[in-house]
């Protein structure tokens, strides 16, 4: 490195550089004070400054390298955090040695991984260095996120740009943010994130205003957008997709009670129970919700048939404790009776007065189909989209999810329910069990890496022109040649 000799005049002067001259402009260095001590600090940054060095006293955003001496590492980085600056793009965080041989060669020597103090109440570094996949199907990806922060924001620009039906920069983010959801730590600075698949230009400028400010300024205008609240507002409405929510907009329409007040808006059937059931089903679902309903159909469904059995799948099944509804396969041993079963459900459930909105869509499908390429294509099984009326008395525990205001005793929630031929059963469950992120990437995978081609129904080999079959999930990865991931792994 050519040391600049150059004085620099900085608002921080008055604290102590004094009259030494900078040598080297884009170092600026703060020492640690715990653990080293106030006296040796001094001493250290009195000779750091005569040999040229910028050493400031108080870390602000403008320090480029902190140094430590004696800290735990884990116990460094809860300090800095603790400080509540943005920890900024490229900042490093060094152990005493970077300083010494710093010190002794005259100049800052170049930063190596021995002197990173690194962020090891995680293994991030490990991670980083090993391969990271570019499938969610290859990474584990459990519901403890330690990048927040980030995935947040991708999420927020996700929604916009649904909003504004983007699907090739909207899945860009998706993956993004999928990738940071499976790393076991939080990312430290941007340079942390070279290594990572799917993180292009973009998401590395939202990633570096993080560092940089703690907050993404497209995600902050966002939240303040009259627009994007709104239709964050009505497509929250079960029934109600982003060209609803478009219409409704342009109209003038700016809240739900507008939306059913006036007289020449036409809803249908979907969106008048997504409206009308509104105040309880935006709330999440607990899990002791979710197995109350489960309770439920099981009792029903006995009744009907005693072989047939039920299987929690979507979230709840990934280890999530609320959900945004509850999914449930049925099934039969014997093939063909699934969707008289499914039916019969229904109708009992009718009868027990609890069935407040039924969407039932019969089975379309047919054994010998291929898998289809398309994401997006909804499955063939005999399947209904259900709001139930969950009393209070049936929930173990903590009772109901409810509004505290409203004291009637039953709750409002939706519920899926699938029935599948047996021999389907596996791909069923590991369709349902998602996360879509998850699921999207099984597929990609199939195809791209394994010329397969995989849905909801089956697993067709193009090589052998074969539908392979499968009894269990282990048996659909097998085939795949994956590593079995568990579902609460599939959180990505
Ligand atoms: P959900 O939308 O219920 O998501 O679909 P989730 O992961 O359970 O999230 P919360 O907790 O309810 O908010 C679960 C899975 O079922 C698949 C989806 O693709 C997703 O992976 N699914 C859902 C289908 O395959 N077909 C459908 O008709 C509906
Ligand atoms: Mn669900």
């Amino acid at each position: 490195m050519l040391p600049l000799v150059r004085k620099r005049s900085r608002p921080g002067e008055a604290h102590g550089q004094g009259s030494h001259e900078v040598r080297f402009t884009k170092v600026t260095i703060y020492l640690v004070e715990r653990r080293m001590g106030r006296s040796r600090r001094r001493i250290l940054t009195n000779l750091a400054r005569s040999k040229g060095f910028y050493v400031e006293d108080i870390l602000s955003g403008t320090v480029t390298h902190i140094v430590a001496e004696g800290n735990p590492a884990m116990e460094l980085w809860l300090w800095l955090r603790a400080q509540g600056l943005p920890l900024p793009a490229r900042l490093e965080v060094l152990d005493i040695s970077w300083f010494t041989e710093s010190m002794q060669a005259g100049e800052p020597v170049p930063v190596e991984t021995r002197h990173r103090i690194q962020d090891s109440s995680q293994q991030l570094g490990t991670v980083l260095t090993s391969r990271v996949s570019q499938y969610a199907c290859q990474r584990r990806t459990t519901l403890d996120n330690r990048n927040k922060i980030f995935t947040d924001a991708f999420e927020v620009l996700v929604e916009h740009l649904e909003f504004s039906d983007s699907k090739g920069p909207c899945l860009a983010f998706k993956r993004a943010a999928s990738v940071l959801k499976s790393l076991p730590s939080t990312l430290r600075h941007l340079g942390d994130a070279d290594g990572l698949p799917c993180l292009g230009e973009h998401c590395r400028d939202v990633l570096e205003e993080i560092f940089e400010c703690g907050k993404c300024s497209r995600v902050e205008d966002l939240m303040c957008n009259e627009k994007f609240r709104t239709m964050k507002l009505f497509t929250s409405v079960f029934g109600v997709g982003p060209k609803t929510a478009e219409k409704w907009y342009h109209r003038g329409l700016r809240t739900l009670q507008e939306v059913v007040s006036q007289p020449n808006v036409h809803l249908n059937k979907m969106q008048r129970a997504g409206l009308l059931y509104y105040r309880d089903i935006s709330r999440g679902i607990s899990r002791a919700e979710a197995d109350a309903v489960g309770r439920i159909i099981a009792e029903t469904m006995h009744c009907i048939s005693p072989s047939a059995t039920m299987t929690l799948t979507g979230g709840f099944r990934r280890g999530k404790a609320f959900g945004h509804d509850v999914d449930y396969i049925l099934s039969t041993p014997e093939s063909g009776a699934e969707e008289a079963l499914l039916l019969r459900v229904i109708d009992r459930l009718r009868y027990q007065g609890i069935l407040l909105y039924c969407d039932y869509q019969e089975s379309t499908f047919d054994k010998e189909r291929i898998p289809c390429r398309r994401f997006e294509a909804m499955d063939h099984f005999p399947k209904c989209f259900l709001i139930l009326k969950l009393d209070a008395m049936t929930v173990e525990d903590g009772g109901l999810q409810n509004n505290p205001e409203d004291q009637r005793g039953w709750r409002a929630v939706r519920v899926d329910l699938v029935a599948p031929p047996a021999d389907r059963y596996a791909y069923t469950l590991l369709g349902w069990t998602g996360s879509t992120q998850f699921e999207r990437d099984l597929r990609r995978f199939a195809r791209l890496e394994r010329g397969m081609l995989l849905d909801n129904h089956a697993l067709y080999d193009r090589n052998k022109s074969i539908l392979l079959p499968a009894k269990t999930e282990e048996d659909i990865f097998a085939h795949l040649g994956l590593e079995y991931i568990e579902p609460w792994q599939r959180n990505a």
